[in-house]
């Protein structure tokens, strides 16, 4: 060992590692950390093959070494966020979360921490991963807060219809099988019951249904559910799903907008991030309204004054700050209640509640 230098032996114990020898590789990690107990690689490294191993628990010691050793990097804390998302049950997140946090005693130090990896390549994960823990542990403000870092300033144009239909034309036949899809839906539907249950023989609809993963959930809350979808391939598997009377394919606002005063509630869930101006489709949903019908809305938040921004990473998404859908709400005549932040995606997001006035 102490002929070779510190990258050679990274390059054995990864080499280690792709050929699949998992506790060679921790073995020499863990040798290696002992010769050079100044460097978080080797910890990080003899985690990484643990977790291979399928063994959290020594996984995610180790990896707190590696941050004990290098706070300040994203390596070691991005792959600790990992750890706890794929192999830690969400409800040992709060103590573990906790045992990572000691390693930032005050507020200046995990300030640190943010702008040190704020500037970095690969911010759009690690905050994503650390939103989605924070959302996990009860703190959906700071989530919030911390998917801030996952945007930047409107790059893109919104995609054309046909880019949609044709990004669905190859996500549909999967879409299902997602756990990520399934449990966004089902994370929210006790709100959903809630929001919009309890009007006796009433119509909702479902716009940008997709699939009609929502339908479940939505179908004994109405006497007659429509969902509203712009891919072909989308609305075929809704239809399989025999959960709504009449799926229509199209344009959600321009369905909208053709049915006046017919919906006692209306979901829009997963799809209002492809628009960067949601005026136009709060007022068409406003008009398919009765009054006193309520709109429930999944978007993407910005955190921090009024602004629209878009996602740096994933699929760009339109993201906006409460205080913008506030003054979108009032403009559109519909009066809105303060959002419940819930997890959609895997990413933090407000669920907004919308009601016209009678
Ligand atoms: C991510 S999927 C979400 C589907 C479903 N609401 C859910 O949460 O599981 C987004 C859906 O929005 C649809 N979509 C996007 N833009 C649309 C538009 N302008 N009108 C109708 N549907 C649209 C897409 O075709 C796609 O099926």
């Amino acid at each position: 060992m102490s002929d070779i230098a510190p990258a050679d032996a990274v390059g054995i114990i990864n080499a280690l590692i792709r050929a699949g020898r998992h506790e060679e590789a921790t073995d020499l990690a863990v040798r290696c950390d002992g010769q050079w107990p100044n460097l978080s690689i080797f910890p990080l490294l003899a985690s990484q093959s643990l977790a291979y191993q399928g063994r959290p628990q020594p996984a995610l010691s180790a990896c707190l070494r590696a941050v004990g050793k290098d706070r300040l990097g994203l390596e070691p804390n991005a792959f600790f966020m990992a750890l706890l998302i794929q192999l830690v049950p969400q409800v040992h997140w709060p103590q573990l979360y906790e045992v990572w946090r000691r390693h930032f005693p005050s507020p200046a130090d995990l300030d640190a921490l943010v702008a040190t990896l704020a500037g970095h390549q690969g911010r759009y994960d690690f905050f994503g991963a650390w939103s989605l823990i924070l959302l996990g542990i009860g703190q959906g403000d700071e989530a919030v807060d911390r998917f801030a870092h996952c945007l930047g300033p409107l790059a893109d144009a919104p995609p054309p219809a046909h880019e949609i239909v044709a990004e669905y034309s190859d996500k549909a036949g999967g879409y299902d099988d997602d756990s990520v899809h399934r449990n966004s839906v089902d994370g929210i539907a006790p709100h959903l019951t809630q929001g919009l249950g309890g009007r006796a023989g009433q119509t909702i609809i479902d716009a940008g249904c997709g699939t009609g993963l929502a339908g479940r959930h939505l179908r004994p809350l109405a006497e007659r559910l429509i969902g509203i979808d712009l891919s072909p391939d989308m609305v075929a598997r809704c239809r399989d799903s025999g959960l709504y009377d009449t799926v229509i394919e199209g344009d959600l606002i321009a369905a909208l907008n053709g049915m006046p005063g017919q919906a006692g509630g209306i979901a829009i869930l997963g799809c209002a991030y492809y628009f960067p101006d949601l005026a136009p489709m709060l007022t068409a949903a406003r008009n398919a309204l009765v009054p006193g019908g309520r709109l429930m809305l999944i978007d993407f938040p910005a955190a921090g004054a009024k602004s629209v921004r878009q996602t740096i990473g994933g699929t760009r998404r339109y993201c906006r700050s409460a205080e913008t859908m506030r003054d979108l709400a009032a403009a559109a005549g519909l009066v809105v209640e303060p959002p419940d932040i819930v997890a959609y995606f895997n990413l933090p997001s407000y669920l907004w509640t919308f009601t016209r006035p009678e």
